[in-house]
């Protein structure tokens, strides 16, 4: 395969979606193996031997057929390379671990690739609710269960803000927690509910998908973000920071037309970007 040919954002998604599958199969063949061998940030913030399972069989598999590319996974590291081509690889192999250790469905594996420093494939496999998500810069953003058609995604449109269903998170470490608890207590009042799914690939996806209006969260690491990310925004999401910002681990927020700004200047009087 030429490099030109393989660094096509088609040719990049399709790898993504594939490994993301088989890493979400494996991840779900071994659930009831599962068990924490580590805490990093807090003692909440939990590593199992399954994300460091997943993220192995990503790294070989991606590598096996790109053996130049580079690989940012969130247990394993390389942070600053980029591969021969230009082609470096965002990986989360479990996004919500603690609701995978908990048996609630939504955790995923989330797969995006990045050309010259920007996110032009993504896959997000969220194998307890069969769907496959994916996008590629310019191509729309998708969702299929293992065999069937794929679906185009289309964020809400027109929604205002009392009227949105809107996903957050939380950070592990309390100081910061504590800020996050007074920003939603004041956001609540205004819109028509929050929920919290503890994925935020899946929760980006939901954007995508229309089963959230909006998504912000303060504290999301690429590996959360890149592949869910594009998936929003090819299905017509706004993704963004705060004042014009890029989405960071500052503030990341994510809604569709019209209801993006309102939600950005509700949190930005909230001073949300900082720790108590
Ligand atoms: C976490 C999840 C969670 C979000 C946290 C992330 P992890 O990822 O996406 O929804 O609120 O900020 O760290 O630790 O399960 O990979
Ligand atoms: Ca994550
Ligand atoms: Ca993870």
């Amino acid at each position: 395969m030429s490099e030109a040919l393989a660094s096509e954002p088609a040719a990049l998604a399709e790898l993504a979606c594939a490994v993301a599958q088989e890493a979400g199969d494996l991840l779900q063949s071994r659930h009831s193996q599962v068990r924490v061998v580590q805490t990093k940030s807090s003692p909440t913030d939990v590593v199992t031997q399954m994300d460091r399972a997943a993220e192995d069989l990503i790294r070989r598999r991606i590598l096996a057929e790109r053996p130049g590319d580079a690989i940012l996974g969130e247990e394993g590291g390389q942070p600053d390379a980029v591969g021969a081509g230009g082609v470096r690889w965002v990986v989360d192999p479990l996004d919500g671990t603690v609701n995978y250790l908990y048996g609630l469905p939504d955790w995923s594996v989330s797969i995006a690739a990045e050309v010259n420093g920007i996110v032009v494939a993504g896959a997000v496999s969220v194998p307890e609710r069969q769907s496959l998500f994916s996008a590629r810069l310019g191509g729309g953003a998708w969702q299929r269960s293992p065999g069937g058609p794929a679906t185009a995604l289309s964020c809400t449109t027109g929604v205002a803000l009392a009227d949105a269903l809107v996903g957050t998170g939380f950070g592990y470490a309390a100081a910061r927690r504590a800020r996050q608890g007074r920003v939603v207590a004041a956001v609540l009042p205004r819109v028509r509910d929050i929920r919290r799914g503890g994925s935020a690939a899946v929760e980006l996806c939901s954007v995508a998908a229309g089963h959230l209006d909006a998504f912000y969260e303060r504290g999301l690491n690429p590996w959360d973000v890149a592949a869910g990310g594009l998936i929003a925004r090819e299905a017509g999401a706004q993704v963004g920071g705060l004042h014009g910002r890029p989405a960071s681990d500052s503030m990341t927020v994510v809604a569709g037309p019209g209801l993006f700004r309102p939600l950005h200047d509700l949190l930005a009087s909230l001073d949300p970007e900082r720790d108590d």
